[in-house]
């Protein structure tokens, strides 16, 4: 089935629909495409599981904001918080997942996409000498390099210590991986330009990883997916830059919508557990509409679905940390007897 039939099918029995309906009808059904189809502000730039779908929210804010702060307690990627600013609408965001929050942070943070430009080519240039590095193997389906000349190149690259990394990745597509991270880091650009690029970095992890793509709910290598890296070819200098020039643009657009509102209109964002977070009253003061989708129950298991990012962005540096962080997250599968409570 191609992709339109999918969605053809998908919209049967939906009232489709350009905008909701302030009031809708009790038990209708609606189908809302976004208007501008998927480019729209910086929405696409991590595929955030569980995700809203924009046109939600900007209904939800339409119809129900007076004045006053937004609030998102389960802010995952930010949806909330890039809508409330392109309508020049100040917002908090809690979130204990911490690619969610550096996400979120990056999504709301408007860039001048020349200067972002101008930063790109200064990366592009300090990369050039490596991008042809392994363009023979990457042309090979399912190609790699020795684990020799691994040994050897991957000398002082910031390797994250994942457990079995070799099972989750082709040991060229490390090395690739490691020269831009430390290139990203080591090169002179804005803070704010490095945030952007670091998070379209690790929004192509999944992608040139030989785990399954698609699954929501975790992370697994599957059979399928096995069979599949056989024939695969990765490359990922031009997975990088290509997702680099698609979300300039698409920053551009949040950049032309926050400059049209206020100018300090303010994004506050908290890491870490709600529970703990909001008895900080006084940050909440303010807040008149929570807009929110919470982790539905075993739906998500987040810490799992972004293990591979959290360690190649230095979230987590062992098993340890990632194993306690995992028991924070409300509505994963096991709960400890003592989170009970
Ligand atoms: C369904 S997602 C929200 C997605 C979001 N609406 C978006 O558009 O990206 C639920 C979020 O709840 C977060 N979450 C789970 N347990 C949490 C906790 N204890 N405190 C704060 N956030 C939590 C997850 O990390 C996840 O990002």
């Amino acid at each position: 089935m191609t992709q339109k039939t999918i969605r053809n099918l998908s919209k049967r029995g939906h009232k489709t629909v350009k905008q909701l309906p302030k009031a809708p009808e009790q038990g209708a059904s609606y189908w809302i495409d976004s208007p501008n189809g998927k480019r729209e502000f910086t929405h696409p730039l991590f595929k955030f599981p569980a995700k809203f779908h924009p046109p939600i929210v900007r209904w939800a804010i339409d119809t129900f904001y007076e004045d006053g702060v937004i609030l998102d307690p389960f802010m995952g990627s930010g949806t909330v918080q890039v809508e409330a600013l392109a309508k020049g609408i100040d917002s908090i965001g809690i979130d204990v997942d911490p690619i969610a929050i550096y996400i979120s942070k990056v999504k709301s943070t408007p860039i001048e996409p020349e200067t972002l430009k101008k930063e790109f080519e200064v990366l592009k240039r300090a990369l050039s000498n490596k991008i042809e590095l392994h363009s023979k193997v990457e042309k090979i389906e399912g190609g790699d390099i020795s684990v020799r000349k691994f040994n050897v190149e991957k000398n002082r690259l910031p390797i994250p210590p994942i457990p079995n990394i070799p099972h989750w990745f082709r040991l060229y597509v490390i090395i690739d991986l490691a020269q831009i991270l430390k290139t990203i880091d080591s090169v002179k650009i804005r803070n704010k330009s490095r945030d952007f690029f670091k998070a379209c970095f690790a929004s192509i992890i999944r992608r040139v990883s030989n785990a399954e793509p698609g699954t929501v709910s975790g992370l697994e290598v599957t059979s399928i997916q096995s069979k599949k890296n056989k024939t695969r070819k990765i490359s990922v200098y031009k997975t990088f830059f290509s997702k680099v020039e698609s979300e300039i643009q698409n920053m551009a657009e949040l950049w032309k919508a926050s400059k049209k509102s206020a100018d300090n209109v303010s994004v506050n964002i908290f890491s870490g557990n709600v529970n703990d977070i909001l008895k900080k009253k006084k940050s909440f003061e303010d807040v008149s509409l929570i807009i929110t989708s919470p982790p539905y129950c075993r739906a998500v298991e987040y810490s799992r679905r972004h293990y591979l990012e959290m360690y190649w962005l230095k979230f987590v540096k062992s098993q340890d940390e990632q194993v306690s962080l995992t028991h924070t997250y409300i509505g994963r599968k096991l709960v400890r007897r003592l989170d009970w409570d």
